[in-house]
C-alpha cells in the first residue's frame, strides 16, 4: 500500500522549500520503488486567504487519516493584524493539539562539510548526531492554575508545572523506541533536586525503562548540568528526553551547536495509529522567513531533512534516510551553499532550486 502523505506548504518560503522536497520524493518514487499517495492543501495565511481560517476542518480530517503530515512554515507580516483566533500559527497549533503530538524530536546533527563553521571547536561537533525529545503538550506552559492575580497590594504571575504519570510514560516510550533505532542510549533530564514534577519524572522514566526497555542504556541528569554537558561534550549523548520547558531551551541551544536555522528539521509524534505508525508531523524548525520569501534563496535543506526524518521514524526506511542525509552532505562537501550558510574558500552560492536539484543529483550519484 502506498505511503499517504499530506503536504501543507503554508506561507512565505514554505512553498519554495517544499517544491524541492517534492523533487526528492519524486526521486525516491522513481528510483527506489516507493509508492506515495500525496495530497497537498492549505495551512496558515494561505488557508486564511481562501477560507477565512488558518486550518479548515477538511484539512484537519485529512491530517488525522494520513501516514504523515509534511509542513513548510506559516505566518507573515501580512497576517499580524489578524485576530488571534485566525492567526496563521493557530493552524499549526490546532494540528499539534488535535493530533495530540506529545513528542517533539529535534536532532542536532553536524554535517562534516559544515563542521568548521560551527562556533565550537571542530572536534566537539564533527560527527555529532544527537536527538532531543521535548514533551510538547503538557508541563508549565499548560498547567493550571495560571494567570496574573493580585495578592495584597501587588500582582503575582503564576504558572504551574504539572505532569501526570501517563504523560511522562508516553514520552519516555517515544524516547526509548527512538533510541533503539539509533545509539540505544537515553539520558533523561529534569530537576529532581528542586522540583516534585522532576522527582516523578525520574521515577516514571526509570520504571518504564525497567519494565519495557531494559535493553536501552538509561541515565539521568539535572537539566542545568545537562545544559553544561551539551555545550562541553555533546557527543556523550544519543537521545535526550526532557519536559516541555527544559526541552524548549535545550533544543534551541543544541541546534546552534551545528549552525544555521536553514539546516534544522523536526518531527512531532503522537500515539501509534492502527497501522503501528505514530501520528506524525514533520516540519523545518524555521519559520516563513518573510525577509527572503519570493527571492529564490531560501535553504531547502531543513525541509528536505524533515522528510528524511519521516522516512526514518514513520516508515522505518532507515537506509533511505541515511542515503538522503549522505546526499545532503555530498552537496555541501562540493561547496554548494545557500546564502544563509555563508561563503568561504571553495564554496559556490546557489539558490533554492539549484540546491534541490543538486541533492537529487547527489542521490543518483550514490
Ligand atoms: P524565521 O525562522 O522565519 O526567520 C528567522 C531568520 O532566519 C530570517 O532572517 C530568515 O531569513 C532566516 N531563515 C529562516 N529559515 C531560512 C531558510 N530556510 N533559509 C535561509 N534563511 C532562513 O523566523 P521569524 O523571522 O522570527 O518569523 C517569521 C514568520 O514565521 C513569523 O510570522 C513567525 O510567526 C513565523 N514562524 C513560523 C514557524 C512555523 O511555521 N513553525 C516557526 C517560527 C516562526
Ligand atoms: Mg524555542
Amino acid at each position: 500500500t502506498p505511503i499517504k502523505l499530506l503536504i501543507l506548504p503554508g506561507d512565505g518560503i514554505g512553498p519554495e522549500v517544499m517544491l524541492e522536497v517534492r523533487k526528492v520524493i519524486d526521486w525516491f518514487a522513481s528510483n527506489r520503488g516507493l509508492a506515495f499517495e500525496i495530497d497537498e492543501d492549505l495551512v496558515g495565511g494561505a488557508s486564511y486567504d481562501v477560507h477565512g481560517t488558518p486550518l479548515t476542518d477538511a484539512v484537519m480530517d485529512k491530517a488525522q487519516s494520513v501516514d504523515a503530515v509534511l509542513l513548510g512554515a506559516v505566518g507573515g507580516p501580512k497576517y499580524d493584524v489578524l485576530d488571534f483566533s485566525v492567526k496563521p500559527e493557530r493552524g499549526l497549533l490546532r494540528l499539534r493539539k488535535e493530533m495530540d503530538l506529545y513528542a517533539n524530536l529535534r536532532p542536532a546533527q553536524c554535517f562534516d562539510a559544515l563542521a568548521e563553521f560551527s562556533s565550537l571547536k571542530r572536534d566537539v561537533v564533527a560527527g555529532l548526531d544527537i536527538m532531543i525529545i521535548r514533551e510538547l503538550t503538557s508541563g508549565i506552559y499548560f498547567g493550571e492554575p495560571r494567570g496574573i492575580v493580585t495578592e495584597g497590594n501587588e500582582r503575582v504571575g503564576i504558572n504551574t508545572q504539572r505532569y501526570t504519570e501517563a504523560e511522562i510514560a508516553r514520552v519516555a516510550r517515544s524516547a526509548f523506541e527512538l533510541a533503539r533505532k539509533r545509539g540505544n542510549k537515553v539520558c533523561s533530564m529534569e530537576k529532581a533536586n528542586v522540583m516534585e514534577s522532576g522527582v516523578l519524572w525520574r521515577q516514571v522514566v526509570q520504571e518504564v525503562h525497567d519494565t519495557e526497555y531494559a535493553d536501552v542504556e538509561l541515565s539521568h541528569m539535572y537539566a542545568d548540568a545537562g545544559a553544561m554537558q551539551l555545550v562541553r561534550w555533546p557527543k556523550q549523548f544519543d537521545v535526550i528526553v526532557t519536559d516541555n520547558l527544559f526541552g524548549d531551551l535545550l533544543s534551541d541551544a543544541a541546534a546552534m551547536l551545528t549552525g544555521s536555522l536553514g539546516m534544522l528539521p523536526s518531527a512531532s509524534l503522537g500515539a501509534p495509529m492502527e497501522n503501528g505508525r505514530p501520528k506524525a508531523l514533520y516540519e523545518p524548525v524555521h519559520g516563513s522567513a518573510p525577509d527572503i520569501a519570493g527571492q529564490g534563496k531560501a535553504n531547502p535543506i531543513a525541509c528536505v531533512l524533515s522528510f528524511a526524518m519521516a522516512l526514518r521514524y514513520s516508515f522505518d526506511l532507515g537506509d533511505e534516510a541515511d542515503l538522503l542525509e549522505a546526499s545532503v552532505n555530498d552537496v555541501l562537501a562540493k561547496g554548494l551553499r545557500t546564502p544563509d550558510l555563508g561563503a568561504g574558500e571553495g564554496t559556490r552560492t546557489v539558490g533554492t532550486a539549484e540546491m534541490g536539484d543538486a541533492i537529487v543529483e547527489a542521490l543518483s550519484e550514490r
